[in-house]
């Protein structure tokens, strides 16, 4: 009997001929484990594709729930956002496909598991690490970082064994898609001057073309946690269909962003997140009206580092532990709901409301009902004013130059 590999399918190209390679090269029975994190495909069809192909076996696994409830809500929870602007589809999915590896392996009793990542990309390091971390035994095999095929090469060795090659293989883009969002890569992408052709958006229309009037959307969170839209209560994985199916419409949720990937390249990368986006924004508001300013600004720094936790492929580590306890610690008071209006590309926060909200009326308003003591002021400002005046009076007054001269524009010689 052979030793049996635990492979990662898509249903695409390059894990296809995986199957064939593995078979070839490491003398294993493949298992293709093919994953539903909601990147709407024919299931049934990448099944019967993966046992033609040569698999001994073929799994689909949906993990659309585990994903959203383990890994979307707390990086949204977090404001997870890489370098201000990816939010980490992509990278949020591979941790929970290594542990779907690794336990599908201990269920057939596999040596080995494998993925199709190339040696370039950021994804290798999340599958490794998250594998190596929960199933040190298993060994990990990585045919598209090992066989030195080029795209063309992949194409005519899947021709050669009669692997069928998708149609969608004449498009010069690689895209990798989930509930969360949707990237796209290569192609005329790869000079960062030009403007992505219209055609590579699937999941957003043209904001030019978007609907001459706008749309609201209202959204309710509970302890940071998304659970109604427009006033109906949803599960997380229709809520987030919906949603990017309603932002979509209207053109939000494109990003072009040039990343710092993990292994010190920098790439084009267009991402499509309708829905990740407008929760990400209405989290925040929500989070402005609930949190204080300490808090806020602390959690912004966690943000950052959670963000880069995820991206860099740490997700089973106890530096996220403690960042996601600090997290939930945050997350309590974070409850209400948020309006948010898409027009032709953009969504703009335009109505919160919390019972828990920090925003007091009779504190903010010049009108009547005004309950500020503005007499106490003086005192305050006196108390605060103090260190500056006395540094300035020892330190600063009388120097050539420095904050307290206000320099005009420099004269001309
Ligand atoms: N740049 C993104 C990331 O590193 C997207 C990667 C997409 N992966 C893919 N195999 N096409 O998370």
């Amino acid at each position: 009997m052979s030793d049996k590999v635990i492979l990662a399918y898509s249903g695409g190209l390059d894990t296809s001929a995986a199957i064939r390679w593995l078979k070839e090269n490491y003398k294993m029975d493949v298992v293709a484990l093919t994953i539903d994190v909601g990147n709407e495909k024919d299931f049934t069809a990448i099944r019967e594709k993966a046992l033609n192909v040569g698999a001994v076996k073929a799994v689909v696994r949906d993990a659309k729930e585990l994903f959203v409830k383990y890994f979307v809500w707390p990086a949204l929870q977090a404001d997870a956002l890489y370098e201000g602007q990816y939010p980490l589809a992509t990278a949020l999915s591979r941790p929970l496909m290594a542990k779907l590896l690794a336990d599908v392996a201990r269920e057939e009793g596999a040596v080995a598991v494998a993925h199709g990542c190339t040696g370039k990309g950021n994804d290798q390091v999340r599958f490794d690490v998250g594998v190596q971390t929960l199933a040190p035994d298993l060994r990990i095999i990585a045919p598209a970082r090992e066989w030195g095929m080029n795209r063309e090469q992949t194409i005519a060795y899947a021709k050669k064994y009669g692997i069928p090659v998708p149609v969608t293989v004449s498009s010069p883009y690689s895209t990798d898609e989930n509930l969360w969002g949707k990237s796209i890569e290569c192609g005329v992408l790869e000079d960062p001057w030009n403007e992505p052709p219209e055609d590579i958006y699937t999941w957003t229309a043209s904001p030019q073309k978007a609907p001459d009037q706008p749309e609201y959307a209202e959204i309710t969170f509970d302890k940071g946690v998304p659970v109604s839209l427009d006033g109906e209560w949803l599960d997380g994985v229709s809520l987030i269909k919906r949603l990017n199916e309603k932002a979509g419409k209207h053109g939000v949720g494109r990003i072009d962003h040039l990343e710092n990937r993990l292994v010190g390249i920098k790439s084009r990368e267009i991402y499509e997140a309708p829905a990740a986006s407008v929760l990400l924004k209405a989290h925040l508001a929500l989070e402005a009206m609930t949190l204080s300013r300490l808090q806020l600004r602390f959690k912004e720094r966690v943000a950052q580092e959670y963000a880069d936790l995820i991206y860099n492929g740490l997700w089973f580590t106890s530096f996220h532990q403690d960042l996601a306890a600090y997290v939930q610690s945050t997350q309590r008071h974070v409850t209400g709901t948020v309006r948010v209006k898409f027009f032709k590309g953009s969504c703009q926060v335009v109505g919160r409301k919390s019972p828990k909200s920090l925003y007091n009326f009779a504190l903010a308003t010049y009108d009547k009902g005004d309950q500020f003591d503005q007499s106490a002021s003086p005192g305050f400002i006196h108390i605060w004013g103090l260190p500056v005046k006395l540094q300035a009076q020892v330190q600063l007054l009388g120097e050539a130059e420095g904050p307290l001269k206000i320099v005009g524009p420099k004269e001309q010689e």
